[in-house]
């Protein structure tokens, strides 16, 4: 559940592009819980709208849902002409490092052309504040071991990571020109876990392409193993280190990011600001890595079961270790992450194992927890 507290501006709606993804629909429910007033766009090409009907039941608090392509300009024009936005968090994109080399173009398309229509339609309607989902891709392959601040230097090494960071030049040269305009860029290192309630959770359509997901699957049998890349790496146990972050404690980053916004709009009182006090970068991370073996091993305690994984080749472009600097986000933001790596996997299996074949085929388990919710408060609008 939310620590963080983040007030709603009265009247004003958040507008939440990708809503019913992974990360999206964490976000919406933190919303929700903060009494914020939330309306959801999404084309649903990886994600489906049960995703927000659960979100529904488990805040009490409605959800507007508009089956749209951030890319259709005319479409996403009706939703703001309906509503009175006073941000927009943008979650919309493809977010795979191994289809993106297959189809650079689909993912610059998607990506940055998608940005682009948004950040438009908020500048046409004078929406003034955006928070962009940017990724720790942007850093590359990195030079050095040490945790990433937000000035290393930046070198995507594939095309889903170029499509991240002409996304974030996108808003930052817009936002030259639109004096009002104030964004957070969200660098995000690895979420992983799911809300408490096991609910909602990251639901891949296709096979997953990071650590948590596959190895849930996995664990309940539909994937045979594990491929672990490389075990040479100069870490702790040989394999690769990454910053895994709970995605409720990143969904919390957005609601930091939204009130940071706020004061910053309060406090400049209508003066004007150098583009530099208004396009915010903070990395998302926790600051501490953990091996793929770490991580395999917090996953066989938390299921009470075994990852069966094999040791492979290490992959093209892969780093020994990549983690985050927070220092920037816990100072101005004031976040600070909350959860360990064994409650991230905790949570993270009690979504699989409640939701094997993911929002489809709910079982009895499920369905209860989802009446009892209904019961316990009917779903404002
Ligand atoms: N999950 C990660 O490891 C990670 C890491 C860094 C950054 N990100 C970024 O965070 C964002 C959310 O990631 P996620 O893990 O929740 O992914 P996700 O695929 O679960 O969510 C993305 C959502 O955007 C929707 N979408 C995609 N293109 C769209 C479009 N053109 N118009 C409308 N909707 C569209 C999808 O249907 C999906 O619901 C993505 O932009 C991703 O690049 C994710």
């Amino acid at each position: 559940m939310s620590s963080f507290v983040s007030h709603p501006v009265e009247g004003k709606y958040i507008l939440v592009t990708g809503g019913a993804g992974y990360i999206g629909s964490h976000t919406v429910l933190e919303l929700c819980r903060n009494g914020h007033s939330v309306v959801v766009v999404d084309n649903l090409c990886n994600s489906v709208e049960e995703s927000l009907k659960r979100v529904e039941i488990i805040s009490g608090k409605g959800v507007p849902f508009y089956f749209c392509d951030v890319r259709d300009k005319d479409e996403l024009n009706k939703v703001f002409d309906k509503y009175d936005f006073w941000a927009v968090i943008h979650f919309a994109g493809l977010k795979s490092v191994f289809e993106s080399c297959k189809y650079p173009e689909r993912y610059m398309n998607n990506n940055v052309e998608g940005t682009r229509i948004l950040v438009e339609c908020m500048i046409e309607h004078n929406v003034h504040n955006i928070v962009f989902s940017s990724s720790a891709t942007l850093y590359g392959n990195p030079k050095t071991m040490d945790p990433l601040t937000e000035d290393c230097e930046l070198g995507p090494i594939n095309p889903y990571g170029e499509s991240k960071l002409k996304a974030e030049q996108v808003i930052t040269e817009k936002f030259k020109e639109y004096e009002d305009g104030q964004a957070c860029l969200l660098r995000y290192f690895n979420p992983i876990g799911a809300d408490v309630t096991g609910l909602i959770g990251e639901n891949p359509k296709d096979i997953p392409n990071n650590l948590l997901p596959y190895v849930c699957q996995t664990l309940v049998g539909k994937r045979k193993f594990l491929r672990v890349y490389g075990n040479n790496y100069p870490t702790r146990d040989g394999t690769g280190v990454r910053d895994y972050v709970h995605v409720v404690d990143l969904a919390d980053g957005h609601l930091a990011a939204l009130e940071k916004l706020r004061e910053n709009e309060e406090n400049r009182n209508g003066a004007k600001a150098p583009l530099n006090d208004r396009v915010l970068i903070y990395n998302m991370g926790t600051g501490t890595g953990y091996s793929v073996l770490e991580v395999i091993d917090s996953m066989n305690k938390a299921s009470g079961k075994i990852v069966p994984y094999k040791i492979v080749d290490r992959r093209k472009g892969d780093a020994a270790q990549v983690v985050a600097c927070p220092a920037k986000a816990n100072k101005e933001l004031k976040w600070y992450t909350r959860y360990s790596i064994s409650e991230m996997c905790a949570d993270a299996w009690r979504w699989q194992s409640q939701n094997p074949d993911g929002y489809s085929k709910p079982s009895k388990k499920v369905l209860e927890m989802l009446e009892n919710f209904k019961k316990e408060h009917a779903v404002s609008q």
